[in-house]
């Protein structure tokens, strides 16, 4: 079988993914427990980042130790790659050392590259374009607080951008409605909105787009890579600040989401991480769960 990678959500079938988040819930059950686990003992990860990381490394990091691998930092400014090494050459290079890559950059087609010239599986731990890996831990924070998503509806407010059109992904794959609400001139990728316009609307107005909403998503509105644009951005984007008056629009049982790094009184008010119906940090402790249950599929199953 041919080498799988973690691009986008369209590289899992539904069934997959389902299951990538139910193994999440048991492997998060079995660390609580105290229990020792270790799949992946003499395995390797080898973590590019391109871009900073809180989350996504401690998760990554954690998660490859606790099942008894190892990780390794690899920053720009300390390989080869930052100094101009081709991708398809630092791809044959690494992957014939570790046992899976995972990457944080910039440009989608890098990661589409580097997986092209992989031998090992290729994780996008966001790009420009996507982040899916935030999107398992979204999908096992719902389940988990919910139960199923499917044939519910999701509103996404603010900006347009990765994690927006990872939502886009997960509408399709895990069978729910999107409502996007996004001020004019920073809406998701058209086309990617045109294949699922069957589940997925896009409305200007927040309060729209949060009605009948069972989970409300917001993100920052100056990503990675946008700092320049950050002054004229918190212009644009007024009126789009999730706040608890907005989510009173939303159903009653509504959910709050957010991958952080947040920024309180930009995109969320100052109490709205504080709201009983936030689920942040636990959604923030799922990336660890969620991508132990994807190294585990990538690895050990597959
Ligand atoms: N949500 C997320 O990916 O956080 P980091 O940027 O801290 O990794
Ligand atoms: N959209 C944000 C997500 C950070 C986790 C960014 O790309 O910076």
């Amino acid at each position: 079988m041919s080498t799988r990678h973690f691009l986008t959500l369209l590289d899992m079938t539904p069934e997959e993914l389902q299951q990538i988040v139910q193994r999440a819930i048991i492997l998060k059950q079995m660390r609580d427990a105290g229990e020792t686990y270790e799949p992946l003992k003499n395995k390797v990860m080898a973590m590019i980042f391109e871009k900073a990381s809180t989350r996504t490394r401690v998760s990554f990091e954690a998660g490859m130790a606790q099942f008894g691998g190892h990780a390794m930092f690899l920053s720009p400014r300390d390989t080869q790659l930052g100094r101009g090494e081709p991708v398809e050459d630092s791809a044959r290079v690494i992957s014939s050392m570790v046992d899976v890559v995972m990457i944080r950059t910039f440009s989608h087609e890098l990661v589409e590259t580097f997986a092209r010239y992989s031998k090992v599986p290729v994780i996008n731990a966001l790009t420009d374009d996507y982040h899916p890996c935030q999107l398992l831990a979204d999908m096992q924070t719902f389940i988990e607080h919910r139960g199923s998503i499917k044939g519910k509806t999701v509103a996404w407010v603010g900006d347009g951008n990765n994690m927006c059109h990872s939502y886009i992904n997960a509408a399709r794959q895990f069978d729910f409605k999107l409502n996007i609400a996004c001020p004019e001139g920073f809406a998701p990728n058209t086309e990617l909105v045109a294949r699922n316009s069957d589940r997925v609307n896009v409305f200007e107005n927040p309060e729209e787009a949060v009605d009948g909403a069972h989970l409300v998503v917001t993100d920052v509105w100056a990503s990675m890579g946008q700092e320049d644009e950050q002054r004229e951005r918190i212009r644009e984007f007024r009126g789009y600040q999730i706040t608890p008056a907005l989510m009173d629009l939303a159903e009653d049982d509504a959910l709050f989401m957010h991958c952080l790094p947040a920024h309180r009184g930009e995109e969320v008010s100052e109490d709205m991480l504080e709201d009983p119906r936030s689920v942040v940090f636990a959604e923030a402790e799922n990336r660890l769960h969620a991508q132990k249950a994807l190294l585990e599929f990538l690895l050990v199953k597959s």
